[in-house]
């Protein structure tokens, strides 16, 4: 009865929103519909709303017949299972609310494409917004409506495992990838089947915990919280994000998942977001942990009440907590009715948005009969790692490779490796799927290049007998390439280190491969920047591959061989050592800037201040070269606009693609400033001896910072703009802010 009710009105509901397309008045009839749905459910039946259970076993089932899950996490065994659990609450429940199904789709569902630090090596936000498109279809043609991505943390601090998982240490540059992760996930319209909810995570700065140890405490100021940490998540807002995720960490002595001032202040309030918050893995129930909550009612209480709607976990020991305190929060009047009427809206105007009420379904044949073409996708993974790939050292140009060189030498322990090449939350994917690297080199190779593979060694053991072989076919070979770096479990969640070195057993490899004299090149692939000084100063040529997934070994060899000319660029710095960090090139000026003649500046006795390789750096086979930097206008009212203007050339042989990278600093402001920060960029194709003109536009906001009051200002005065190729060489001009 309650369903055919609901049916029926959502007919009509579709048919006048095709008639006059008029979504403000789409959303009035959403509410309408939520309203009758709210009016007949029982507390017991809201508070199910807010728990999210874990997978289906025979309980979970009893609790979604009774109206008491609202959600399931790791609901992946196949559009027919997630069917016919839908099935249980739709046509068995009281009220047929339908579930969502959630999982982590990080990096791709059943394509696997390259890690998100990688995809933010890439610098080409309109790739990675197709790639997630491609992993909205595949998740939703196996029921899975809601990811719990992206991942927007700010990570200046490589110890952090998940570092690997968000777009690295910059606001601007995040918050780019941010948007198009949101967009390619939701698409325009998320009734649309083939598309998903998104959940930005984790909220909030839960990439600055403490000495990079995963979970750790969060100690920053408002005003670092406010510039450099809530950006990327205010740009998914922005952008319509559908869910945003609490987090572990406790920040500035207050737990992220009862946080009310970034919770309901800034989420709510500031940003008018109107979407779903769900805690992290009984991040609510954790409160007990921190000391913060003396009981699970209390837990239940101060999440909840702070704005926390769901709870990951609701149902299992270690979590219920909502269910079964909020109810009884409410009914000793500790929590108003309306506080908890208002999350259920929430909850179910995600559900209606979803298009959930009208198709609970996953509409099996049409993902049948519309699948994506497997080429499409494997071109999709295919340029994307291409482009993720950043090319560190090239000396004397040994790279790329000659087509038709005798022989190689393929050593290494990730050379013929698929499993750790999917990485860290891969999802559906599969090992079978990944392209090896020999694999790879041998699909492109000349017909007379002998390609001889041995492993050398494990990724982590103290095993040597494998040397003896490597060095052997090492000394047979015109060339040796390395494949070394980390498993799929070093970095991802609680994979913290405090030594970023390689492990020893395979910088032991690279050394004695290095002492027989061959040309080597190593090709690095990891989650996370490492300590690679030894590599950098003695190997000509080393490349940062990242994890790239499914073409990994394709895009690897058609990079070696120069089929791709590399174009990525560094997200994040390389740290020349863990002492050095936090590093990254955000930096403020300090009162004593360094200076290497002067002992009293700012600086290490033991170590440079600069990373091995900075921010936004990557070479090509090819040269740029940056000139004429113009402004048009030297002198500008606080809410004009100008335009900056370079001249990039290609000075080299190849064709090749460059980051343009425009970086802006407030010379003198009345709050410190970072030296430069990233406020722009372009990607642009040249060929061999062309010039191209770069322009931006520099707008008001792009001079704007968080005054003493912390509200955004423009402040008169001398701003100087740098455009290069990476955050460190840069051309540089200036422009004047007057009143
Ligand atoms: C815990 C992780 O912190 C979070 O990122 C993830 O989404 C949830 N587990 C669910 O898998």
């Amino acid at each position: 009865m309650q369903l055919k009710f609901i049916k029926l009105s959502f007919l009509v509901l579709f048919s006048f929103t095709l008639q006059f397309s008029f979504p403000i008045k789409a959303q009035e009839i959403y509410d309408q519909q939520i309203e009758a749905i709210l009016s007949k459910m029982t507390l017991e039946e809201k508070v199910g709303q807010f728990v999210q259970i874990v997978g289906v076993d025979d309980y979970n089932e009893e609790l979604i017949r009774m109206g008491k899950a609202g959600s399931v996490l790791f609901g992946n065994d196949g559009p027919e299972e997630v069917n016919r659990i839908q099935q249980i609450a739709v046509e068995e429940s009281r009220l047929g609310i339908p579930l969502i199904f959630a999982t982590d789709v990080i990096h791709g569902c059943q394509t696997i494409f390259p890690i998100p630090l990688a995809e933010a090596s890439s610098w080409n936000p309109e790739l990675v917004k197709i790639a997630s498109g491609i992993a909205s279809f595949e998740a939703a043609s196996q029921g899975i409506r809601w990811t719990f991505a992206p991942m927007v943390d700010i990570a200046r601090d490589p110890r952090w495992g998940r570092i690997m998982e968000g777009f690295g240490e910059d606001p601007y540059l995040s918050s780019i990838f941010a948007s198009v992760k949101v967009k390619g996930f939701q698409g325009e319209d998320l009734t649309d089947k083939t598309q998903i909810a998104a959940c930005s995570k984790h909220y909030v700065a839960y990439g600055s915990a403490e000495g990079g140890r995963d979970y750790n405490s969060v100690d920053i100021s408002e005003r670092t919280l406010r510039e450099v940490y809530l950006p990327p998540f205010h740009s998914a807002v922005k952008n319509n994000v559908a869910s945003i995720m609490s987090a572990f960490n406790d920040l500035n002595g207050v737990p992220a998942s009862a946080n009310y001032f970034t919770l309901t202040e800034i989420l709510r309030k500031e940003w008018n977001w109107d979407g779903v918050v769900v805690s992290d893995w009984n991040s609510v129930g954790e409160l007990l942990n921190h000391g913060f909550a003396k009981n699970k009612e209390e837990a239940a209480f101060l999440g909840f009440t702070a704005g926390v709607n769901i709870d990951m976990v609701g149902d299992t020991i270690v979590g219920n907590v909502y269910s079964p305190n909020l109810k009884n929060l409410v009914e000793q009047g500790k929590i108003p009715l309306e506080k908890i009427d208002y999350a259920v809206r929430n909850v179910l105007k995600m559900k209606f948005k979803l298009g959930l009420f009208e198709n609970p379904y996953v509409d099996i044949k049409f993902f049948e009969q519309n699948d994506l073409k497997k080429n499409y996708k494997d071109s999709i993974a295919l340029q994307l790692a291409k482009e993720s790939i950043v090319l560190l050292k090239n000396e004397n140009n040994i790279l790329p490779l000659n087509k038709n060189i005798k022989s190689i030498a393929l050593i290494g322990p990730l050379a013929d490796n698929q499993e750790d090449l999917l990485a860290s939350w891969a999802a559906f994917g599969k090992e079978e799927n990944v392209t090896t690297i020999l694999q790879g080199l041998k699909n492109i190779s000349g017909d007379d290049t002998d390609i001889n593979y041995a492993k050398g060694c494990n990724i982590n053991d103290e095993d040597t007998s494998g040397y003896e072989d490597a060095v052997e076919i090492a000394k047979l070979c015109d060339v040796v390439i390395l494949i070394v770096g980390e498993d799929r479990e070093m970095s991802g969640e609680a994979a913290s280190k405090t030594n970023l070195d390689l492990p020893k057993v395979q910088e032991e490899l690279i050394k004695r491969i290095y002492s027989t004299g061959k040309p080597v090149v190593v090709v690095l692939m990891n989650g996370r920047p490492l300590t690679i000084n030894w590599i950098s100063e003695n190997i000509p040529a080393v490349v940062e591959a990242w994890f790239l997934g499914d073409q990994a070994g394709n895009a690897v060899a058609e990079v070696l061989f120069g089929d791709y000319n590399p174009s990525g660029k560094l997200p994040v710095s390389f740290p020349r050592s863990t002492g050095q960090i936090p590093i990254y090139y955000y930096q403020k000026s300090t009162g004593r800037q360094y200076n290497e003649e002067d002992k009293f500046t700012s600086k290490y006795l033991d170590s440079p201040n600069s990373p091995l390789y900075p921010f936004g750096y990557g070479l090509s086979y090819t040269s740029f070269n940056y000139k004429n930097i113009r402004v048009d206008r030297t002198k500008i009212y606080k809410t004009d606009s100008l335009t900056v203007s370079i001249d990039v050339t290609n000075t080299g042989k190849f064709k090749g693609e460059e980051v343009v990278q425009l970086y802006i600093q407030d010379e003198v402001a009345s709050v410190t400033r970072p030296v430069k920060q990233l406020k722009g960029f372009q990607k642009i194709n040249l060929k061999p001896g062309e010039t191209i003109t770069v322009n931006f536009n520099i707008t008001h906001d792009m001079l704007s910072f968080l005054g003493k009051e912390l509200t955004e200002i423009v402040e008169p005065g001398k701003f100087n703009v740098m455009i290069g190729g990476n955050s460190v060489h840069l051309s540089i001009t200036s422009f004047e802010v007057i009143e």
